[in-house]
């Protein structure tokens, strides 16, 4: 089938990418220096598939850590996930980010170009359709950002848009993420936030667990239904398999093509906080507070590419993306 260099391999998604790639039968290689994730989540890995992950601890700026990857592995094709990613620490720290997310993919670039390696899957998101952009979001909408995270999405889809043009048996499938959430069936891999989360669900999560006494609801007044605010949340397996579908798609098709993975549902902030009670058995404790700088009101994916051209569609529900942060929480109170 192949060999799969996942770059950030060690984190939330492409933890849970890694075992979809193996259970379809491909190698899988992971690069990762660990800042934002552990080790033992690639043990996990391990444990679900039964098959081994090749892992080098390394960071995806060190030309010559990246050469020896392509020299002493075979690879096929590349899944790049490693990346900064919180959008608030991003303003505070925008050199950081830049520096990360920017050098680290030129850093990969010339190692794939170096090594004749073609194919390239990479994480994009949702954030590149910026402010203003009316909903659904369609791929061919015009993209923008509000902050330094949402900028290195748009200017590496940029970048990767160009090397397709200059090599034309380059493929890189972009894949834009909604609001991936939601663990492995297993309970083993699932989110791990270092810190206070950023994110609703894994503040959900450690409320639920006792860690966090109650969740903030950043605004009640926005133009929603119920005046709070509406995401596009997908469950982190079907996500993860969107991926697989994506390297087969780029096996067949040169060239640069974004790819919303979304529902194409919209979810407020209120049904969440019920759905997850509904999956834990008792209320999550939340109060109205305002609302987060940045925010939006609405943002869901028009998810028709992905089933024209993957074949590739969501299939998990609110209540299984619930259930499955729920199992992964009790068993992992602490993390990994
Ligand atoms: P994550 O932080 O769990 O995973 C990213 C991984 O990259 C981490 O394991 C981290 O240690 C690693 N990493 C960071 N910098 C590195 C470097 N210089 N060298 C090597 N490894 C490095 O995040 P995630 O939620 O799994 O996100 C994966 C990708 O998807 C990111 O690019 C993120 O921007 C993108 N994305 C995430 C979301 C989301 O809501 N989770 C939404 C849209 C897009
Ligand atoms: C969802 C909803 C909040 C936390 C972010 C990034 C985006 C992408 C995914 C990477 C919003 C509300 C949240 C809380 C709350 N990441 N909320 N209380 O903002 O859609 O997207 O993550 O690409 O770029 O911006 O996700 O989970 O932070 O928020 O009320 O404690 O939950 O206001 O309406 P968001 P989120």
């Amino acid at each position: 089938m192949g060999k799969i260099l996942v770059t950030g391999g060690a984190g939330f998604i492409g933890s849970h990418t890694c075992v979809e790639f193996l259970e379809s039968g491909y190698e899988v290689v992971v690069l990762d220096n660990l800042s934002n994730s552990k080790e033992e989540s690639l043990r996990r890995v391990e444990q679900i598939t039964g098959k081994k992950v090749t892992f080098y601890k390394a960071d995806m700026r060190d030309a010559a850590a990246m050469k020896q990857i392509f020299a002493e592995n075979e690879i096929d094709a590349v899944v790049h996930f490693a990346g900064l990613k919180a959008v608030g620490e991003s303003v505070e720290k925008p050199l950081e980010y830049y520096e990360n997310n920017l050098n680290g993919t030129f850093v990969l670039l010339a190692a794939m170009r170096e090594a004749g390696c073609k194919r390239f899957v990479f994480s994009s998101s949702a954030t590149v359709y910026g402010m203003h952009n009316p909903v659904p979001y369609v791929e061919d909408m015009p993209t923008s950002a509000t902050n330094p995270y949402g900028y290195t999405k748009v200017m590496i889809e940029q970048i990767l848009h160009d090397c397709c043009n200059a090599d034309p048996e380059f493929s890189v499938v972009a894949l834009r993420y909604f609001n991936p959430i939601g663990a492995h069936k297993s309970g083993l891999i699932g989110e791990d936030p270092n810190g206070i989360p950023n994110n609703l669900l894994p503040y959900i999560g450690q409320v639920a667990v006792g860690k966090r006494e109650q969740l903030s609801v950043f605004g009640n007044d926005y133009d929603t239904p119920d005046g709070t605010g509406v995401r596009d949340y997908i469950h982190v397996v079907d996500l993860a398999k969107g991926h697989v579908c994506a390297i087969e798609y780029a096996a067949g098709h040169k060239g640069f093509m974004p790819i919303n993975l979304g529902t194409g549902n919209g979810i407020s902030v209120l049904e969440m906080v019920e759905a997850y009670s509904k999956a834990c058995g008792f209320p999550i404790k939340y109060r109205i507070a305002p609302r987060r700088a940045g925010d939006i009101a609405t943002s869901y994916a028009d998810a028709s590419r992905a089933k024209e051209l993957l074949g590739w569609e969501a299939h998990e529900t609110l209540e299984t993306m619930c259930e499955d942060s729920w199992r992964f929480m009790q068993r992992n109170p602490n993390g990994l």
